[in-house]
């Protein structure tokens, strides 16, 4: 059974594998892999520290990442921000996911989301925001399988489609 864990050197083959895949849909742009492939190590401590919220980059929230993994294999992430900011209000709310390309379509996005949620509930989080694409469709029917109300769509500047914002009572 999958089950999310903490970011940990254990997955590094898979993760890296993953990483490629992702950059291949032009997704995960910033992770740089030579960097990853030498400093594994050091990326899994940035992901405590970002937990602990220190020394993050101006505007930003900490946030607890959690790897969604079956054995030795990494499926797919998720990460809690702990609190909203305006910028999160409008893009990316509380939760952010990716599954591996392979694996979708299976139900790890749904449950995955769905294991999150005690995290986000052990935060102090009330109601939870997600956002997606409005065409996102594949997203979006992971949002509504846990409740998910959609508020609204808003317009994004940037960005090419419109951002539908949902939230989900904890
Ligand atoms: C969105 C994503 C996490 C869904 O993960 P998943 O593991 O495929 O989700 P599930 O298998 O639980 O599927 C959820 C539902 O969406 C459907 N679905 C998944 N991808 C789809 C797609 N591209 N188009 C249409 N439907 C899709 C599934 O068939 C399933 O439908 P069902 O409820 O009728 O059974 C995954 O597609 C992904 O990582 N996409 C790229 C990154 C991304 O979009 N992240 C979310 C940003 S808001």
């Amino acid at each position: 059974m999958p089950r999310l864990v903490l970011p940990n050197t254990k997955y590094k083959e898979s993760y890296m594998s993953a990483l490629f895949e992702f950059q291949q849909e032009d997704l995960w742009p910033d992770l740089d892999r030579e960097f990853l492939e030498n400093r594994f190590d050091d990326y899994i401590a940035e992901f405590e520290k970002t937990r602990k919220g220190l020394g993050l980059p101006l505007g930003w929230v900490a946030a607890t990442e959690y790897w969604w993994v079956e054995g030795d294999e990494f499926i797919g992430r998720i990460d809690i921000r702990h609190r909203l900011t305006d910028a999160l209000k409008k893009f990316g709310g509380h939760i952010g996911y990716e599954i591996r390309k392979k694996y979708r379509g299976k139900g790890h996005g749904k449950n995955m989301l769905k294991a999150v949620l005690p995290f986000a509930k052990n935060l102090n989080i009330e109601k939870v925001l997600i956002t997606c694409d409005s065409t996102n469709i594949g997203s979006q029917k992971v949002i509504l399988s846990v409740g998910g109300v959609l508020q609204d769509e808003i317009n994004n500047e940037g960005r090419d489609e419109p951002t539908q914002r949902y939230w989900v009572e904890l």
